[in-house]
């Protein structure tokens, strides 16, 4: 199979914090336009791709949003601080460059520590290159959002980018509409806010009432040194979740994954990620449940700007989600 990856590099270098997806949404649009019936945007911003057919109602879910930051004061001299949006990782950010979605940059500094103890989120600033608060304002407001920079980098079968989390998921999903000769009513729903509580896909499940969903996000490894022991490393095929912090997968739903998986040749592996959760976790709590399982794409140092996954995995997604939308388990509802 091969995959327009150049298509994922422009995907993971767009802006788009949770609460800000529209650039997101608006190059997904242009993507998958000619393929689809219909093309909405909801409420709180998700983006709603149908496509028409008789039998079940298969929702498919792929955050746009990435982690990021929201500034929450300037001081005299034109330093900022800032709040974190999603699950920022404090041992993450010294020295990183982050993007606001005008152009500006700026760089994470730390303030002098007494001790190793004393490094929290509250003693890190943003210094954008100016030198008063006059200054600063002029390019930023109290409240804007910025992301962490992160060039989209492959090397040999391997990715390296930002944003990873949860574009891959995006890509995953255009490039199964782009394939799926499907005949069932299919809404391939791109989610905003995953990253603060999975609250566009809460929105979205409950207007669809989908008969079964998929989410297609992406898990944590446990393949790199004295990495904490998880049974997922990169290139050994699409993770089926079991059970995530927000979830635990419904037999009939893992039997079905993993059977049109076998079937079809489609390298799978078991996901019990210890922690975490994704837009499943509020779809299939949505009105009296919804049948629900993940697609999960391996990647280590997820919510760093250097995620990195493996191609074969990729592909091995989008192969296994061709394939569900074309035999939806018996066993959902509707
Ligand atoms: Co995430
Ligand atoms: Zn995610």
């Amino acid at each position: 199979m091969v995959l327009d990856f150049a298509m994922l590099g422009q995907l993971t270098q767009l802006f788009g914090p949770s609460g800000s997806e529209e650039l997101v949404a608006e190059f997904i649009s242009t993507q998958v336009r000619s393929y689809c019936d219909e093309l909405k945007t909801d409420t709180l911003g998700n983006l709603i791709v149908g496509r028409h057919g008789s039998g079940k109602k298969i929702m498919v879910a792929a955050h746009m949003d990435e982690i990021g930051l929201m500034i929450t004061h300037i001081d005299k001299k034109g330093f900022l601080r800032f709040t974190p949006l999603g699950g920022v990782r404090i041992s993450n950010l010294i020295g990183q460059r982050v993007k606001f979605s005008k152009g500006s940059v700026g760089t994470i500094g730390v303030e002098k520590l007494d001790k190793p103890s004393d490094f929290k989120l509250d003693k890190l600033y943003l210094d954008i290159g100016v030198s008063t608060r006059e200054e600063a304002e002029q390019l930023i407001s109290i409240g804007e959002t910025a992301v962490f920079g992160g060039d989209f980098v492959e090397t040999g079968s391997r990715i390296i980018s930002k944003a990873l989390d949860d574009r891959v998921g995006c890509f995953v999903a255009i490039e199964a509409l782009k394939r799926t000769k499907s005949t069932h009513e299919l809404a391939f729903v791109f989610t905003v806010q995953e990253e603060i509580g999975t609250r566009g896909a809460r929105t979205a499940a409950y207007a669809l009432e989908p008969d079964l969903a998929i989410a297609v996000d992406v898990t944590a490894t446990g393949d790199t040194p004295k990495a904490h022991p998880m049974s997922v490393e990169l290139g050994s095929g699409v993770g089926i979740k079991v059970l995530d912090h927000s979830m635990i997968t419904s037999p009939q739903i893992k039997r079905w994954m993993a059977a049109v998986a076998t079937e079809r040749n489609i390298p799978f592996q078991w996901e019990v990620l210890e922690y975490g959760g994704t837009d499943s976790g509020a779809i299939h709590l949505s009105k009296g449940g919804v049948p629900s399982g993940v697609l999960s794409i391996p990647t280590r140092y997820v919510h760093s700007p250097a995620e990195m996954l493996d191609k074969r995995d990729v592909e091995a997604a989008v192969e296994l989600l061709v394939a569900l939308l074309e035999r939806p388990t018996e066993l959902c509802q509707g």
